[in-house]
């Protein structure tokens, strides 16, 4: 599916989200501690590499992994050549305890197994490295959610669909997001699978949530 749309997919994400999605790949920088001079990034289902451009301008050295091939294909632009592995986020290239942070966004939602990726992302991070995963949400049901549901579910695939050409792919994107556990239950995951002092928060009401959770020392 990634691979279909994978030429129009920039173009769709800015479309959708009003350009809003560059401000929460920016958060993640923030969070990651804002200056990354240095540091050693993993960018899990790095996609075309908007977020692994971000924390490359940042200062850190990225390897951004997808295994998408025509998604990783569209990264050299965004970030110094040779940063960018076709790869699994559920059995991640890189050896234990190589990074200083790990950032999956708008990816974890799309793995077999969320779990797994957790422990591949505990395991790549040195101690006190940091994890952070930006994923979609629900807002609560009050009028702007009510609104957003019916966007989410009428209007984006709507869109999505004539400028990448696969309708499905986004109507692929309501039913997962929908079905995609709070951000809450999120957190205590993270927790329960060894992350520590997990920590969400919930961009644009809940529309996207930015979960933190670092490896302890
Ligand atoms: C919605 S895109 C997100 C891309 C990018 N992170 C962004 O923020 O735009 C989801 C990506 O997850 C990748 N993906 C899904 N499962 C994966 C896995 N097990 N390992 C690596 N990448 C995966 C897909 O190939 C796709 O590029």
């Amino acid at each position: 599916m990634f691979a279909g749309i994978a030429g129009r997919y920039d173009v769709a994400n800015r479309v959708l989200s009003g350009g809003v999605d560059r401000s929460w790949r920016k958060r993640v920088v923030k969070r990651a501690g804002g200056d990354l001079t240095g540091k050693v990034a993993i960018d899990v289902a790095c996609g075309t590499g908007d977020l692994a451009g971000a924390l490359d301008k940042a200062g850190a050295r990225v390897l951004g992994v997808d295994f998408t091939f025509e998604m990783v294909a569209f990264g050299p632009k965004k970030v110094r050549p040779g940063m960018w592995v076709q790869g699994d986020g559920l059995r991640l290239p890189v050896g234990d305890g190589t990074a200083d942070l790990v950032t999956i966004a708008f990816g974890l939602r799309n793995v077999e197994d969320r779990r797994v990726c957790f422990a591949e992302m505990l395991r790549v991070l040195r101690p006190g490295g940091r994890a952070i995963v930006l994923e979609f949400g629900m807002p609560d049901p009050d009028i702007f959610g009510r609104v957003y549901k019916g966007y989410l579910t009428h209007v984006l695939p709507r869109i999505g669909g004539a400028l990448s050409g696969d309708r499905s792919a986004y109507t692929y994107l309501d039913d997962t997001v929908q079905k995609w556990p709070d951000a809450e239950t999120l957190r205590q995951e993270m927790a329960q699978d060894g992350f520590v002092d997990c920590t969400v928060e919930r961009l644009w009401r809940g529309i996207a949530c930015l979960h933190v959770g670092d490896k302890a020392r």
